[in-house]
């Protein structure tokens, strides 16, 4: 068994003369949670079909689980819960005889099926919509059943579309929260794709950035933030006077320096010291309470990607 959940090697989908997936080559270990990130129409649900075998790669070749994706693409998933964008659910049927269905396939037995089920609708709160029919749900609620699905079978591995999708804040909060303890507390692997980077920030272990079929980054959110070679840093305090803000913006290793309400925000050149900063600061007759790094974000770091890579 590798101990890699998910193995690429210069994956290739192409729809016509457009490489949808091109020459992706990724690693994603046993029990992290990795967010495939890009804008719309970068390839990622592609991705994510070819890894379920439900599409044919043109060229590379990729693993999931150590089950190879063009011959056993039955093992994987029969091992994986997948949620896609289409959440693949029985509109008339009802929420429990979805899932049961489901349960069936997975070769669940009546009993274990009953608890299982009853477990995941009462964890997502959700047991009393369990006669409902999928047709009658809220668009968030669908979401829900099909999460609810996509553990049913205690899977190794999660592929998850978008996930939140349609989500209130609290339920994405719980299912965040879910998908952490799923990760840390059974190893679950979790690869997911979404467009809240804020999202990302908060669960990925690793995120990778897909633009036009090509993976153009792959890092810690942390890493993410700082490969674009803006970093910033916000400084807490009082009286931060004209001259003290000009000697600032002098200094070599500054690239720019903005008055906030509260805090001065400090544009630096990678890798700069912000010791000095202060010093300077309360050379000029300011008083400093507090220095936070790093503070650019996951969002402003993926829209300088898409703006320096075209
Ligand atoms: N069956 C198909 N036939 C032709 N082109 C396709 C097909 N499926 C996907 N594509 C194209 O491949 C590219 C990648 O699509 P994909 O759905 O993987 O993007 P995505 O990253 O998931 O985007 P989004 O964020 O909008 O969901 C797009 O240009 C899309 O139009
Ligand atoms: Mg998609």
């Amino acid at each position: 068994m590798t101990s890699y959940a998910i193995e690429t090697h210069e994956m290739t989908r192409r729809f016509g003369d457009l490489r949808a997936v091109d020459a992706l080559s990724l690693q994603v270990p046993v029990g992290n949670i990795f967010g495939f990130l890009g804008p719309n129409g970068a390839g990622k649900t592609t991705t994510l079909r070819l890894l379920l075998g439900l599409l044919e790669m043109d060229g590379g070749s990729a693993s999931v689980l150590g089950y190879d994706v063009a011959r056993q693409a039955g093992a994987i998933r029969e091992h994986t819960g997948v949620l896609l964008e289409q959440h693949g659910l029985y509109e008339r049927l009802t929420v429990y005889d979805n899932l049961d269905y489901f349960g069936q396939i997975y070769h669940l037995d009546k009993t274990s099926r009953a608890a299982r089920i009853r477990e995941l609708l009462e964890h997502l709160e959700l047991w009393e919509r369990r006669h409902s029919g999928i047709s009658e749900l809220s668009k968030g609620l669908r979401q829900k059943v099909a999460f609810a699905r996509t553990l049913l079978h205690h899977p190794r591995l999660v592929f998850l579309d978008e996930p939140s999708s349609g989500l209130d804040p609290v339920a994405a909060v719980a299912l965040r929260e879910d998908i952490q303890r799923m990760a840390r507390s059974e190893g679950v692997t979790a690869f997911l794709t979404t467009h809240n980077l804020a999202e990302a920030e908060k669960i990925c272990d690793v995120v990778g950035v897909i633009r036009k079929g090509r993976l153009i980054t792959v890092g810690t959110p942390a890493q993410l933030r700082t490969t674009t070679g803006k970093y910033t840093v916000e400084i807490y305090g009082r009286g931060f006077a004209a001259e003290a803000i000009a000697a600032l913006r002098s200094l070599a290793q500054v690239s720019a320096v903005e008055l906030q309400n509260d805090h001065l925000s400090v544009q630096l050149h990678e890798g700069a010291e912000t010791a000095p900063l202060v010093g300077l600061l309360v050379q000029n007759g300011a008083q400093v309470e507090e220095v936070r790094k790093g503070s650019s974000s996951l969002e402003e770091a993926f829209v300088a990607l898409m703006q320096e890579d075209t």
